[in-house]
């Protein structure tokens, strides 16, 4: 595959603040971050518009104390066993639990059974990441 060269303009100011923000992560150079940046682009827009199975993770954080709560994710996730591949249960502290919980499925399974694990009472924060296997981009 051939690599091809491009100009783009933007604003100084713009430019300056990107550059900061690459030096930060570890980029040795403004292609390898663009790069990236232009596949995590593809990447989003194919899980969107993918007929194909797609994967994702969920990351939620909650407070184990608050009432009925742990039994109502596990419920959810032996209701949605089709579409849950697995999880991990982290005890944060005395009082706060992290979950990851690997879903697989259409666009439209996975965006809703996150939804529903998200949107469950209780939960603090909670975040889908989608991702595919990259082809044809990567
Ligand atoms: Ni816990």
């Amino acid at each position: 595959m051939g690599t091809a060269r491009f100009g783009v303009s933007m604003p100084e100011d713009l430019m300056r603040a990107f550059d900061r923000q690459i030096e930060g992560k570890g980029y040795g150079t403004r292609s390898e971050a663009l790069r990236d940046i232009i596949r995590g682009y593809l990447v989003e827009a194919q899980w969107e518009t993918s007929a194909a199975p797609v994967v994702g993770t969920v990351t939620v954080v909650y407070d184990h104390e608050t009432r009925e709560l742990t039994q109502a994710l596990t419920d959810l996730q032996h209701h949605c066993h089709g579409e849950i591949v697995c999880s991990t249960h982290i005890h944060l502290d005395s009082h706060n639990c992290l979950e990851v919980i690997v879903l697989k499925g259409t666009v439209a399974q996975v965006q809703a059974v996150a939804d529903r694990i998200i949107a469950t009472r209780g939960v603090k924060h909670g975040k889908l990441v989608c991702t595919t296997t990259g082809r044809g981009l990567l």
